[in-house]
């Protein structure tokens, strides 16, 4: 079990990933948590990784980091297949998890992952760090308050261009492409908004020479007749951002993982139905976002439920889910309904 339940939690890494060292760098100022240990396949690999970072421990194997009493909690930015696996291991071992998303490859692994989070009694949450942005949250907080009305309309969507086709995203053995990666990002950030899974799908994909999709669209219907739709794309420019209609006024913004004056936090908000409506600007604090999210996981694990800012063991299985239904339609080509 975890080895201190005050003071800093202390957080294990597994794999030498090129996001976990932005995790690093991101948290070295928190007070809340610390990067204690990280552990590679490649022992050599982990030492140079720890050096270079300021990380106390190294271990040979990510299940020699599990049998590390002093670590709290993992980290687990490997690639997309093996989330499940190592995360129900080091639940078993008694670490609550932080996991990258997309959470899982299927919903079904992303239930069986819960499932032992439970059953050892940890904490267990999937990585989005724009979650944790207080514009996302001024976002879900003007939705909720009613300031656009009834919402009838989402789109989001996420794309950079990506061509090293020797990059994990490229693998499909290694549950790569656009919508597993880029593409988790806007169904999260729909069902952020929806409050609710699809009832069911529709969505196209391009493929490219390695076998994942490089570009997929979608369209999600709901149950109470919300539409939605969201894009991903290993083959266009950057851009990252969401537009949501209600029946009495919209809402633009972006969802980055970090804000700044690169990407500042800007929250796009009209009142009223005509083009007359008038138009509000909110800019939110800027964080870095894996220090936003890396604290509150630790106000998670230390606090409870309601401090976590991120999705839900009920969202992530959703958007696991939606994931799904997504890539089985656009591998069908027919409209999917959304297994609950
Ligand atoms: N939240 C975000 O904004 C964000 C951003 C980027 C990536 N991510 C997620 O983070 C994860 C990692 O992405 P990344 O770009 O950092 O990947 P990466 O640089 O390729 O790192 C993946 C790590 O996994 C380990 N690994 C274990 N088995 C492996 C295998 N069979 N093939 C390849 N690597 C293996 C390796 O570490 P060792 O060899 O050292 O053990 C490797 O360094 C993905 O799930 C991705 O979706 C999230």
């Amino acid at each position: 079990m975890t080895s201190s339940s005050s003071g800093p939690l202390r957080i294990g890494i597994l794999g030498a990933a090129r996001i976990a060292r932005s995790f690093v760098e991101a948290v070295r100022p928190s007070a809340k948590v610390v990067v204690a240990a990280v552990a590679s396949r490649d022992v050599e690999r982990a030492t140079a990784f720890a050096r270079e970072l300021g990380i106390g421990r190294v271990h040979a194997s990510y299940d020699a980091l599990f049998a590390d009493p002093d670590i709290d909690a993992v980290y687990v930015p490997l690639p997309n297949n093996l989330h499940a696996e190592w995360s129900i291991r080091a639940a078993a071992a008694g670490k609550h998890v932080l996991c990258e998303k997309p959470l899982a490859a299927n919903a079904a692994e992303a239930r069986a992952m819960f499932a032992a989070a439970e059953k050892n009694g940890v904490y267990l949450v999937e990585a989005y760090p724009y979650r944790a942005q207080p514009q996302t949250l001024k976002v879900r907080e003007l939705v909720a308050a009613g300031a656009i009305g009834r919402v009838q309309l989402i789109q989001a969507s996420f794309g950079f261009p990506l061509t090293d086709a020797a990059n994990i995203r490229m693998d499909p053995t290694l549950a790569g492409g656009a919508l597993m990666d880029a593409g988790s990002y806007p169904v999260s950030f729909v069902r952020t908004i929806a409050g609710t899974a699809p009832s069911r799908v529709s969505a196209l994909s391009r493929w490219g020479s390695t076998g994942v999709d490089v570009t997929t669209m979608a369209t999600l219907e709901y149950p109470d007749g919300l539409l939605a739709q969201i894009s991903c794309s290993f083959t266009t420019v950057r851009h990252r951002h969401a537009f949501i209609a209600g029946d009495a006024g919209s809402i633009a913004t972006t969802y980055f993982n970090d804000t700044g004056s690169a990407f500042p936090p800007l929250v796009h908000v009209r009142r009223g139905t005509g083009w007359d409506a008038a138009h509000e600007v909110i800019e939110t604090e800027a964080l870095a976002g894996f220090l936003a999210e890396a604290e509150s996981f630790h106000d998670l694990v230390r606090f409870g439920w309601d401090q976590w800012t991120g999705a839900t063991p009920a969202e992530s299985i959703d958007i696991a889910m939606t994931l799904d239904a997504i890539a089985a339609s656009s591998r069908d080509g027919v409209p999917v309904e959304v297994a609950r």
